[in-house]
């Protein structure tokens, strides 16, 4: 039976914790400004639901649409009720709005706090989320979705408690899910290790316990996502290939192997508009791949803004990254100094993380103090400045679902020297000179040597400047629009609709 005409056009969702310009804090805020946009863009009615955090500017901005709505917060609707507000955004028909938002509001859980993560009460902020978006759809009838879109453990709650507590409301029971994993890494549990018995690993199964009880630290979020959505996705083909095996699956991945069937991998995108050489007014010198030549203006104005030595004959290599683990900055430690030394290149980080991570760039700074500069916050114009004025940025990723830098910096025409793997296996070709192939420098083993190499076939070929032109303008012509991932996520949605709707 055929369900649908050619395009359908569905109404969707996304419950995030991030989504830019409203709240951001890495890679998900900008994919939630984005993909949302691109959707809309064909014709899909998509809605945002977030905290309305206390750092966002002005909230009286957006109208109240339920006021005293009450959440429950253990299951058969019982324990103590948590009160909030719902406010939204109306989207404007500008070429840079979000889309129409939803923030729910609650004062002791998102308000007064500074930040977005990091408190120990995550579990009740982001399950509150879960099921404070739920509470509204079915208690607010404002607009109800065909599907929710829930991320990474924060939301994985949302699919669980749909199955569940708000299995029997009218409207709800044709909601189809999609739970999208952008980082397995954080599961919303404590660490096994802190375990104190076996039995105390959540099998899943179940209501979401009592938020103030004492089980609620042990469920595990992702593991709740992963197991209630109807279909499940992460960023990228190559992700969701190796999220089924031991080595990338944080424990995770015979669940996922036993889901291999619902789980899918859409690569990411990158905002065109936002990200382009040709109209960014923050660069001395704007260029297309025909004026390539031109780009080199950028590299000299950069090293100016960081008052280091000028010239085109510099090799520099950029870094715009979130500092953590996971970006295997560590590999860096003990090969540098000696790349440094040799080659007189320069290095620019911008980024902001762990101060493990921070010190060693520190230490670096310290050490090659006319080679080497950090800029060890969130930037918003750095970022582009780097990418235009670089030859090569560093992506050495431990693990990499998907991964922006890359794609913004090829964008840009400076080439990746990255770690093969997820997102960063999907979007870079490892360069073959004598075939005039490839956009970047690719190796595979985890480990400094390794790195090193590709940092050093990198600077070799970067000595024949016609070819790594033609290099640039290689990494340049890629397409990494956010229209090719949002067709394909229509078909996902497609998929998932049917599948609801036919049982
Ligand atoms: C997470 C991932 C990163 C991805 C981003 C957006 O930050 O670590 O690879 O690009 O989410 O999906």
């Amino acid at each position: 039976m055929k369900l649908f005409t050619r395009k359908p056009k569905f109404k969707i969702l996304f419950v995030t914790t991030e989504e830019a310009p409203f709240v951001k804090v890495g890679g998900l805020g900008e994919v939630m400004f984005a993909l949302p946009r691109a959707l809309a863009a064909l014709g899909h009615e998509v809605r945002v639901m977030l905290p309305l955090y206390g750092t966002i500017e002005n909230p009286s901005r957006f109208p109240y649409v339920f006021q005293g709505l009450e959440i429950p917060t253990a299951p058969n609707n019982e324990g103590k009720r948590l009160i909030c507000n719902v406010r939204k955004f109306n989207s404007t028909n500008e070429p840079s709005s979000p889309v129409t938002t939803y923030f729910l509001e609650n004062q002791e859980y998102y308000e007064l706090r500074a930040n977005v993560y990091g408190y120990g009460d995550d579990r009740i902020r982001f399950a509150l989320l879960s099921r404070g978006c739920l509470e509204f759809l079915n208690v607010s009838r404002e607009w109800m979705p065909e599907v929710v879109v829930a991320t990474d453990w924060m939301t994985g709650y949302l699919p669980n408690f749909l199955k569940t507590d708000y299995r029997d409301c009218a409207g709800l029971e044709s909601i189809a899910t999609l739970f999208s994993i952008h980082n397995l890494s954080s599961q919303g549990t404590i660490r096994p290790s802190q375990f104190l018995e076996e039995t105390e690993h959540d099998d899943g199964y179940g209501s979401i316990p009592d938020f103030f009880g004492e089980r609620m630290p042990f469920v595990n979020a992702m593991r709740r996502g992963i197991m209630y959505a109807d279909i499940v996705n992460t960023v990228s083909p190559a992700y969701a290939k190796e999220i089924t095996t031991e080595e990338f699956g944080e424990g995770l991945d015979a669940l996922l192997r036993e889901k291999r069937g619902k789980l899918y991998g859409v690569l990411n995108g990158i905002d065109y508009d936002t990200n382009d050489p040709a109209t960014d007014g923050c660069l001395a010198k704007n260029y297309t791949m025909k004026t390539i030549a031109s780009r080199v203006r950028n590299k000299l104005a950069l090293q100016q803004r960081f008052g280091l030595p000028q010239g085109e004959n510099i090799f520099m290599m950029g870094i715009v990254s979130r500092l953590v683990r996971q970006k295997g900055f560590a590999l860096l430690l003990p090969i540098l100094g000696e790349f440094l030394k040799t080659t007189g290149a320069e290095l620019i980080v911008v980024g902001t993380g762990d101060a493990e991570i921070m010190n060693m760039f520190q230490e670096f700074e310290k050490k090659f103090s006319s080679q080497v500069r950090l800029h060890l916050q969130f930037d918003e114009v750095l970022p582009h400045q780097i990418y235009a004025g670089s030859d090569v940025v560093l992506v050495p990723s431990k693990f990499e679902p998907s991964g922006l830098t890359q794609m913004e910096a090829m964008r840009f025409g400076a080439v990746p020297v990255a770690r093969r793997t997820g997102g960063l296996a999907d979007t870079i070709e490892d360069y073959v000179p004598e075939e005039s192939k490839g956009t970047g420098f690719l190796f595979d083993d985890f480990e400094p040597n390794a790195l090193l190499i590709a940092m050093t076939r990198a600077f070799v070929s970067w000595q024949y400047r016609s070819a790594w032109l033609n290099l640039e303008k290689r990494a340049m012509e890629k397409d990494f629009s956010w229209d090719r991932s949002a067709k394909e996520y229509s078909a996902l949605f497609e998929s998932v609709i049917r599948a609801k709707r036919e049982n």
